[in-house]
């Protein structure tokens, strides 16, 4: 499998350092319009480096692309992959309206590549440790969510193009929350199908950095959100209570049970599991297409993370509750 990066950025960096690891994939091209950044990474796997995606896409040998480019490209990229015959694994958030990923959707089909979406919690140990005790019903039926991230948003956290709409289409909901509509939808095990939310910002800034949201999943559960990107300490953490008992997954803390008055750690956080899902997302993606079979986050999924998304701007912008059409409506478009 050759693979181009198209972005040598933070990100890009987890993916070259994944295929490092598998054997039968190598990082073939990287590309990026900061040619310095690109000719750095090639420089260190020996692979060749381009100022644009398409110049690499054509002078090439490749099978496949991973996408870490910024958010509102994601969809254009992928598209221009598509028509080279190139699979795709998209970065999240898989594009930053419904309409670009059902572009991207179409395109993948109709040149017959895989499209995977870079939704890397699906491979992090306690989320799937979490999804199968819920999915064993051995707590009982789950009632409700609590999921809570905070994240420094503000200039200087992170790369400047995360605070120009034009690029990242929103602020920590579109970025940081991404991850947590994920985990809401994933561990819940239905799309979310109607929001009430409230996004605001501290002054200063062109996107959101604060959100707070209440979603309805299909199977009728409901999950408060709390996105925070102003001063608190670090917290990525969700709580899942059940019929008879609850689940608390925390990236500081593991994965605990609690039964009546019994608390049992599952499994604890190790630093090496961020790089673990990076591989393991990729070796996912490198096998469904040698396989020819969908990746384990496909489209449709990543498309249902970002209608929650755009649906929660809207339900802020409404001052009211929204719903969210289902997967199963837009496929009879
Ligand atoms: N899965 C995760 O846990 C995770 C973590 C971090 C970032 N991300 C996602 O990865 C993507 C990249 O984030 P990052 O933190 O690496 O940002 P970054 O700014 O470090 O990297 C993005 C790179 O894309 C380059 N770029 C801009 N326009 C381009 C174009 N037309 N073609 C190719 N490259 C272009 C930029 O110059 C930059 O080097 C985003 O979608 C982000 O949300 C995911």
């Amino acid at each position: 499998m050759r693979l181009g990066l198209v972005g040598a950025g933070g990100v890009a960096l987890l993916h070259a350092e994944a295929a490092a690891t598998l054997p039968n994939v190598e990082v073939t091209a990287v590309c990026d319009p900061r040619l310095e950044a690109a000719g750095e990474m090639a420089g260190r796997i020996g692979a060749l480096a381009f100022s644009d995606h398409t110049a690499m896409f054509e002078s090439c040998e490749l099978d496949a692309v991973v996408v870490t480019a910024p958010h509102t490209l994601h969809a254009p990229i992928t598209v221009d992959a598509a028509r080279h015959g190139l699979h795709v694994l998209v970065e999240k958030p898989m594009a930053t309206s419904v309409s670009d990923c059902l572009l991207m959707i179409d395109a993948c089909r109709q040149y017959g590549v895989r499209l995977g979406v870079g939704h890397v919690v699906h491979f992090l140990p306690g989320a799937i440790q979490t999804r199968r005790i819920l999915a064993s019903g051995d707590l009982g039926a789950p009632l409700t969510m609590t999921e809570r991230r905070t994240a420094h948003y503000s200039p200087g956290s992170r790369p400047a193009w995360f605070f120009d709409r034009s690029l990242a289409g929103g602020g920590i909901v579109m970025n940081v929350g991404i991850h947590s509509i994920d985990k809401a939808q994933w561990l819940g095990a239905a799309p979310a199908t109607r929001v009430l939310a409230h996004v605001t910002q501290k002054p200063g800034m062109t996107v959101e950095t604060e959100a707070v949201a209440l979603l309805q999943l299909e199977n009728g559960m409901r999950v408060s959100l709390s996105l925070a990107g102003t001063g608190l300490p670090f917290h990525d953490e969700t709580e899942i209570v059940c019929e008879q008992g609850a689940l608390r997954l925390s990236r500081r803390d593991g994965l605990w049970i609690y039964r009546e008055s019994e608390e049992v750690p599952l499994l604890p956080a190790a630093e090496s599991d961020i790089d673990r899902a990076f591989r393991d997302q990729l070796a996912d993606f490198v096998e469904a297409c040698r396989d020819g079979r969908e990746p384990a986050v496909g489209g449709e999924y990543g498309r249902s993370v970002v209608a929650t998304a755009i649906a929660i701007y809207e339900s802020s912008a409404l001052g009211d509750q929204v719903a969210i059409p289902h997967t199963s409506e837009l496929l009879q478009r």
